[in-house]
């Protein structure tokens, strides 16, 4: 089978400078893209959505990782990591193909905004106006409303990026969708480096003040793709702290102390050893840490080990905080990649970012963007096996 697409690699550098661009039109058989070299960049056409707009595939592979990205909710649909014996294995939820993520699933790879999680009844007051959001979470406004930024189509080009094969996807949101204030002209960018990481840079512009809270929501399962749980997975979490939330998930605004409780993550535990003591409906994790970190600078967050492939997860972000979701709503009513059921505790999300409801927390870091300034967001996923 051969697949008519553009192809554009990038030559890696010998002196760690930038790379050369050649771009070309060229028919390429289906298996030869599979092994596609290291530091090339490879795009696809991945379907239409309904109103018929095109979507790309961006094929990252530089190293021993491969990561694809599509245009449509610049949705992380696949990637491709070593276990401790070399064998390549899928480690992220999704769908082998557009229509599965065209319909309702709950933002497999994707990424989420204008503001990932709640804002509780979708209201805020900013510069002394109330705002009102889509609402599509019981009362509150989650990921964005009800077409956020993983319902989108994003425009993408391939950029050039020392030690790493990079696309860059940019969207610009309206003035007024979903509820939110300003024109804001956002971009993330998703590049694979020579050391194994999946790196996610995120950048935005507004022209009146908005809230902003950038993440992407990949649920992970180390063991690759399998009807397994992640309940044996051993997780660490950079986070002596955590955010109580009521019972539509809205934080009280307490921070409290996570030693003496199952959420404990300080030193590596299972993520299933305590999971049944959380009383939530459904059980599970769902919970906003406050990294140690602070949210300063690229600092550790998470560290996650699957012991029987050997897969370790080390994120790192410059944000504050990481929601830790274990996939609760998960109930077995999707199926994914290679007709696997997704059930409950299939796959974790490590969602870096502000914390929930922040525009309604003075005492919270700030989640708003002004004018004039340039809001920035990283977030590195590095892959090893041991
Ligand atoms: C986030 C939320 C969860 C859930 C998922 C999507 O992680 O915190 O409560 O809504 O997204 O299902």
């Amino acid at each position: 089978m051969f697949l008519r697409q553009s192809l554009v690699r990038w030559v890696v550098p010998l002196l760690g400078g930038f790379g050369l661009l050649v771009q070309a039109d060229v028919d390429v058989p289906a298996a030869a893209l599979a092994a596609a070299e290291s530091g090339s960049v490879t795009k696809m056409d991945f379907g239409k959505t309904p109103d018929g707009t095109p979507v790309d595939l961006y094929v990252l592979k530089n190293g021993n990782l491969t990561a694809k990205v599509m245009t449509y909710g610049a949705i992380i649909t696949e990637i491709d990591a070593p276990d401790r014996n070399g064998k390549l294995g899928d480690v992220v939820l999704g769908f082998d193909s557009l229509e599965g993520y065209l319909g309702k699933h709950p933002y497999f790879g994707a990424t989420v905004g204008r503001v990932a999680n709640r804002v509780a009844k979708g209201k805020f007051t900013l510069g002394g106006r109330e705002y009102t959001l889509a609402t599509n979470n019981g009362p509150n406004s989650l990921h964005g409303g009800i077409k956020g930024f993983d319902k989108v189509v994003w425009k993408a080009e391939p950029t050039s990026q020392a030690g790493g094969t990079s696309v860059k996807l940019t969207y610009t949101s309206p003035d007024g969708e979903e509820g939110y204030p300003g024109n804001l002209s956002a971009s993330v960018t998703f590049t694979v480096t020579d050391r194994d990481e999946l790196k996610i840079e995120y950048s935005a512009t507004t022209d009146k003040a908005t809230p902003i809270n950038l993440s992407n929501h990949s649920y992970f399962n180390l063991a690759g793709r399998t009807t397994e749980s992640i309940l044996g997975h051993e997780l660490m979490l950079a986070a002596d702290r955590y955010t109580p939330v009521d019972d539509t998930l809205i934080p009280t605004g307490e921070i409290a102390p996570v030693a003496g409780t199952p959420l404990d993550f300080t030193k590596p535990t299972d993520i299933g050893a305590r999971i049944k003591e959380i009383k939530a409906d459904p059980v599970g994790y769902d919970h906003n840490f406050v990294l140690n970190g602070g949210g300063k600078s690229l600092a550790l967050a998470a560290r996650v080990y699957e012991p029987k492939t050997g897969r370790l997860l080390e994120m790192s972000t410059t944000e504050p905080g990481v929601q830790f979701y274990t996939g609760n709503f998960l109930d077995g009513t999707i199926t994914g990649k290679d007709g696997i059921v997704y059930r409950q505790y299939q796959g974790f999300c490590l969602e870096a970012q502000h914390f929930p409801d922040s525009i309604n927390h003075p005492s919270f870091p700030s989640a708003v963007l002004e004018p004039g300034k340039t809001y920035t967001q990283t977030t590195i996923y590095k892959f090893s096996a041991r």
